[in-house]
């Protein structure tokens, strides 16, 4: 099984997508044959400032390495070194109706803005179908937000299908129902387009400053508290140990704990399993060459797939005339 997925280089991971998006894809590499990528033409569409694109890129890449990616294993790469993807959403737009694009809610939220839309910005979820089927993947874990992107995929894979023949993959959304809502410094969910969010890289001490700016209700040190609707404990709950948990929760409950040596307790525990990470998306970020030589080899990887795929696509067309050729 063929997992796939991609990651917009916008913005500093945070703690959010550690939980809800990079975790749970590192294990799914242990099962899965997983295709992940630097989806640098997508973030094209928001992002026009080409020194922060090269230094996202760098960091997202960084960033799997440090928590654990095995790039022998796991295809890691960015999507602009695999071009066939662009000429694949070629082939998708043609049997794409406009009407389609137009239910999509991420168009429409754009639209709600009242700004000029791009035509990549309304064309996206067919470049994104094109990153998925390029790679018959089977397999497609995202987040509740992109699941209507990859349904748009499935229609498209089968549009083609039934009018060329049998050439892609139909793939399934894999949606992480499982994972809880991290909550953000406000205790709304952990965004960064609500300035709540908490940096997975940020030194020790920038961190620190940030648990202890979570926000609390007003409750004393001698007052009873409950851990289940506090932001603190929240977090806490993601990084500490069952024991850990269960003791926290049970001084909650009792006089004696104030929310500063709570934020305390929960800057130890990221601290401490986020340090030795850290310390490897430093030395990481240090050396480029290495980053550099791993999205090398996985774009050669990757390449060779989609090659393969949109050669396919391109002779059901009939592009290349193979049919005629593979006669004589
Ligand atoms: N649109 C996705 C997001 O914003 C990123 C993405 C691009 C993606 N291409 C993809 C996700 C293909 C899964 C599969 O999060």
């Amino acid at each position: 099984m063929r997992a796939l997925t991609g990651i917009k280089p916008t913005a500093q991971p945070h703690v959010g997508n550690l939980l809800g998006m990079i975790q749970p894809a590192l294990a799914l590499g242990s099962s899965h044959d997983a295709y992940y990528f630097i989806a640098d033409y997508h973030a094209l569409t928001t992002m026009h400032d080409a020194e922060g694109m090269r230094r996202f890129t760098r960091e997202v890449a960084a960033t799997w390495l440090a928590l654990g990616l095995d790039p022998a294993r796991t295809c890691l790469f960015a999507q602009s070194d695999v071009p066939e993807v662009t000429e694949l959403a070629w082939l998708l737009a043609c049997v794409t109706g406009i009407g389609a694009l137009e239910r999509a809610h991420a168009y429409k939220s754009a639209q709600d803005t009242g700004k000029d839309i791009s035509v990549g910005t309304f064309s996206y979820p067919v470049l994104m179908a094109a990153d998925i089927l390029a790679y018959d993947s089977n397999a497609v874990p995202v987040g509740r937000d992109q699941k209507q992107h990859v349904e748009m995929a499935r229609d498209m894979a089968q549009a083609f299908n039934s009018r060329f023949g049998e050439v892609f993959v139909v793939p399934e959304p894999l949606i992480r129902d499982d994972v809880a809502t991290i909550p953000g410094l406000d205790g709304r969910k952990m965004s960064k387009s609500y300035g709540n969010a908490i940096e997975v890289w940020l030194p020790s001490k920038q961190l620190r400053k940030k648990v202890m700016s979570i926000v609390t209700d007003s409750r004393g040190v001698d007052d009873i508290k409950d851990p289940d609707t506090c932001n603190v404990f929240g977090l806490y709950k993601h990084f500490a140990t069952p024991e850990q948990i269960a003791a926290l929760a049970a001084r909650y409950r009792q006089p004696g704990l104030g929310y500063g040596h709570a934020k305390q307790e929960l800057f130890e525990v990221m601290d401490a399993q986020l340090a030795p990470a850290r310390e490897r998306f430093e030395a990481l970020m240090a050396s480029p060459g290495e980053v550099e030589t791993v999205l090398a080899a996985g774009a050669e990887r990757a390449r060779g797939v989609a090659k393969g795929v949109v050669g396919r696509a391109r002779e059901a067309v009939g592009f290349g005339r193979a049919p005629r050729w593979s006669r004589s």
